[in-house]
Parts: C-alpha cells; structure tokens; sequence
C-alpha cells in the first residue's frame, strides 16, 4: 500500500537519523544539569502535573489558530478595508508567543521517542521550528521594518502558515501513526472477576513481582501487611515494570524513568501521563487473588 507523501518523505531522510541524535543529547543535557528540579520541570512539562495528558498537543492549538486567523485578517486588511493591519500582527503575535511553550513542551517530549516515531517527530519538530523562524523574522518587519515592508512580512507569515499544515502532520503522525503518548492501557484486557495471581509467598518482602492473571500482566508489591497490584505494563509506552526500581513505594519504569505511586497507581513522575490501573487484591488460603479496580475500556 503507497504511503502518504510527508511519511515517504520523512522515511527516505536519512540525515534525520543523527539530527536526532544530536538533538536528543542535547534537550537530555540540559535537563540533567538542572538535577533534581530538571526531573520535576520535565515532568511538569510532559503535563504529568497539570493536565494529567500531555501538555505539549494542548498548547499546539493555540499557535495553529492564531496564524490561521493571522492570515485571514492580513489578506481581509489587504483587499478589504473592514480590518486593520494591526490585526493580523497581533494574531501572529499571540501564535508566536504560545509557539515558544510549545516548542518547549515539544522538544522535552522528544527525548523519550525511539525508532520509527523518533523519525516523524524529529521531521515535525524542524518544520515547527523552522516555521517559529520565519514568523520571528515576519514579526519582526511588521513591528519595526515601517510600513513598506509589511507585504514581504505578510508573504512570509504565509509561507509560515503553509509550513504548519505539514508540521501539524508530522505532528498527527507521531500520536496516531504509530501511537506515541497513547495510553497503552486502553488496548489491554485485565480481570473484571477475581483471579488467580499465584503463591502469596512468592512475593518478596520488598521487591517487584510479575504475574499473570486474567490475561494481564500484574505487578505486585508488598507495601508492609498489604499487597499492592498494578498492571505491569507502563502506560507511557509499554515498558515491564517489574524489571524498574522499587524506592519509597514509588516504582520507576526502566524504559523512561516515569514513576507510579504503588499503593494507586499515581503517575508522580513523567513522562507518563496517565496513571496505572490498580488491581483489588485478596488472599485466600494462600494465593493471592486480583481483580480490576475499574474497566479499562
Ligand atoms: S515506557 Fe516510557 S516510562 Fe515506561
């Protein structure tokens, strides 16, 4: 099956590979040499805090409108008189102001793609800040190049606007082409009815245990006398979470670091979004028994 155009294109770039790289170490840098307070920014920014979904496809709506209503009202002030051309530098503005969290949240959500997604974000992250570029310099002339230069700075807002479309693409194509950022809860099936989850002894005292039951993979912990059960598959990409770390009855996802409070699943750490699924538990004459807390779907 053809593939659309901007996905050929974006497979065919091979330069993108190690521009990624680059990219990657840098955004990945940065954030280590902030320490403790770079984790809690990025988790910040990821939107584990705020939005409880990703923060950075929340911020994109702003720019995409506002450039879209700057273009109007540039072409409606040109060939109309019903609209000042003040209007349409204001709405650029407004795009490029909300623009710059993006590309913030944007290039921090970055960090945690690989392979195939890592590609199309990559792509879409260039056009975006190419197209952040060319506005700053339309901006520029609209505010202080004087009146003369206000159809190139209109012609290159254009151009910026044409380049959204196939930023925004880009931008579709990491979530709903190959399903970065999607909770990967939503595809699983879990038990609605008790089910058997194995020994209660084979649980250690502290450490991470996987099991199945129900036709899930179940994490258990013990947390003192109770026994603590999540799904075992990380909600930000799939990762085992029985194969992280267990501190302070918090767990950590070996893929990205994203942390789950035990005892409710809380995402406390990004890059995951989404909280874990927890599991009731109880323990009948030595096995320990697991039902979903709520459906996942
Ligand atoms: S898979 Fe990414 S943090 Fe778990």
């Amino acid at each position: 099956m053809p593939q659309p155009l901007l996905e050929r294109i974006a497979r065919s770039q091979n330069w993108l590979e190690p521009t990624a790289d680059w990219l990657q170490k840098l955004v990945t840098g940065i954030y280590s040499g902030l320490g403790g307070s770079g984790r809690q920014l990025k988790s910040l920014l990821n939107g584990t805090f705020i939005l409880r979904h990703p923060l950075h496809p929340a911020l994109t709506d702003v720019p995409i409108g506002a450039w879209t209503v700057g273009v109007i009202a540039d072409y409606a002030a040109h060939f109309t008189s019903r609209i000042p051309e003040s209007a349409g530098d204001i709405a650029l503005a407004v795009g490029l102001i909300v623009a710059l969290a993006a590309l913030i949240t944007g290039y921090t959500d970055f960090m945690d793609t690989l392979a195939l997604e890592r590609r199309f974000a990559t792509a879409h992250g260039l056009t975006m800040t190419l197209v952040i570029a060319i506005d700053a310099v339309s901006m520029f002339l609209r505010w202080f190049a004087g009146a003369g230069a206000h159809p190139v700075a209109v012609a290159l807002s254009t151009v910026g606007w044409v380049l959204v479309l196939v930023g925004a693409w880009y931008g579709g194509h990491v979530v709903f082409g190959t399903g970065y950022a999607v909770n990967r809860e939503a595809f699983l099936d879990g038990p609605s009815d008790w089910a058997d989850a194995g020994a209660a002894a084979d649980i250690p005292v502290a450490g991470l245990h996987v099991a199945e039951a129900g036709g899930m993979q179940v994490l258990l912990v013990r947390e003192g006398a109770r026994i603590c059960a999540l799904s075992d598959v990380c909600s930000h990409a799939g990762g085992p979470l029985h194969e992280g770390t267990l501190q302070n009855g918090i767990v950590q996802c070996p893929w990205h670091s994203s942390r789950f409070r035990i005892r409710d699943g809380r995402a406390v750490g990004g890059p995951a979004t989404f909280d874990q699924p927890v599991l009731e538990v109880r323990e009948v004459d030595g096995r320990v028994m697991v039902k979903l807390e709520s459906p996942l779907h």
